[in-house]
């Protein structure tokens, strides 16, 4: 056995030496020392022998075990140390390479109006509310008291979307049609109808209608906004978008005026102009008493509410609407609204927003 032990010793010492890197040293540890190794087994054989030679016999070959064990520890260290040399020698920086190129990606002028918006009305306490592209009739117009023949449908040249053959969606007023959303106002009812009051909510998206020149493209953006609480007024809805408008348009002495109007889902309802000059075919905002139409607004209807199953008589809000393609061009003084939707690089690197630099109210919105 002891011849055996000497073999051994020499073939595994070979071994460690040779071995070229760790997964090769690992193996020989594991033939040699492992549950089943070379020098396990032999050890295992001890207990046949008679007393004395159990105990020369097992000294020797722990010293066996001793010096394999040694042997494996200095070659890991030896490998380690060669492996990362060779990792060193393969990640050096080449500092003579010229920089790379400046990251090529802007931000669309409506993706950083939306966020704008969003920094500001989320500093107001609203969270960001959505809906599909896709409505049907009674979430689009219904459910907003607009009523299949209401006059105000015929102002918002629906695309309705074609019927699978022999799909019926008639319901009993012709509800489950689907169609384009003409407004983000479906929001408001999708809001209504899946959250418990107090509401305070923005839905900003896509919205859809058929119709195309210099101041229309059939898919827009549109933003809306949602206050449904027991004693929300008409003040709450001036003060929400006084603020929102000097702080979105930069100008603190911005003036407002809230004009009567109507929609059939408010009432009253208003439309907000803000302050302005128009002269030699430029437009500037401010208090010079000139007036510009930016949004749709009011107290949400009693029937509205009253349509999401909440009761009219303890709950009450107002909402308003506008578009997001209208306040991009005034800000950002863009003139054409078909631009937008032209992915026109050279215009995306002109009026495009660098990506890092994200809206926020404490630090700027525009950069
Ligand atoms: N949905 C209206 C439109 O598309 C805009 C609007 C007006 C929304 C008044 C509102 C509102 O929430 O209160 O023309």
């Amino acid at each position: 056995m002891l011849d055996q032990a000497a073999q051994l010793k020499d073939q595994l010492l070979e071994k460690i030496e040779t071995a070229s890197d760790m997964a090769t040293l690992e193996d020989v540890r594991v033939t040699a020392l492992g549950k089943k190794g070379q020098l396990t087994e032999l050890m295992k054989g001890l207990g046949k022998l008679d007393p004395e030679a159990r105990k020369s016999t097992g000294q020797a070959l722990n010293q066996v075990k001793q010096a394999i064990a040694e042997a494996l520890e200095s070659r890991q260290e030896t490998l380690k140390a060669s492996e990362m040399e060779a990792r060193l020698a393969a990640e050096t920086v080449d500092v003579s390479l010229p920089v790379r190129p400046e990251a090529q990606g802007m931000i669309h002028p409506i993706s950083q109006t939306i966020e704008e918006c969003i920094a500001i009305f989320a500093e107001m306490g609203f969270t960001v509310g959505e809906g599909p592209d896709i409505e049907n009739d009674w979430l689009n117009f219904g459910a907003l008291n607009i009523p299949p023949e209401h006059p105000a449908r015929q102002m918002h040249d629906t695309f309705y979307m074609p019927k699978a053959e022999g799909e019926d969606r008639q319901g009993p007023e012709g509800e489950m049609e689907r169609v384009l959303r003409t407004h983000t106002s479906p929001v408001q009812i999708r809001s209504m109808t899946s959250t418990k009051p107090p509401i305070r909510v923005i839905a900003p998206g896509r919205t859809y209608r058929s119709d195309y020149d210099m101041t229309h493209t059939p898919m827009f953006h549109q933003i809306e906004g949602l206050v449904i609480d027991k004693s929300t007024h008409f003040g709450h809805l001036k003060g929400c978008l006084e603020e929102f408008c000097r702080t979105f348009f930069e100008i603190d002495d911005l003036p407002l005026r809230f004009r009567p109007s109507y929609f059939p889902f408010t009432e009253p309802s208003a439309e907000v102009d803000i302050g302005c000059k128009r002269g030699g075919g430029t437009l500037e905002l401010g208090p010079y008493g000139d007036w510009l139409e930016i949004l749709g607004s009011g107290m949400v209807h009693p029937k509205v509410i009253a349509n999401c199953g909440l009761d009219p008589d303890e709950y009450q809000g107002f909402a308003f609407g506008m578009g997001i393609e209208r306040i991009a061009m005034l800000k950002y003084g863009i003139p054409d609204l078909r631009t937008f939707f032209e992915s026109d690089l050279r215009w995306l690197k002109h009026y495009g927003f660098v990506p890092l630099a994200r809206p926020n109210v404490a630090f700027g919105l525009s950069g």
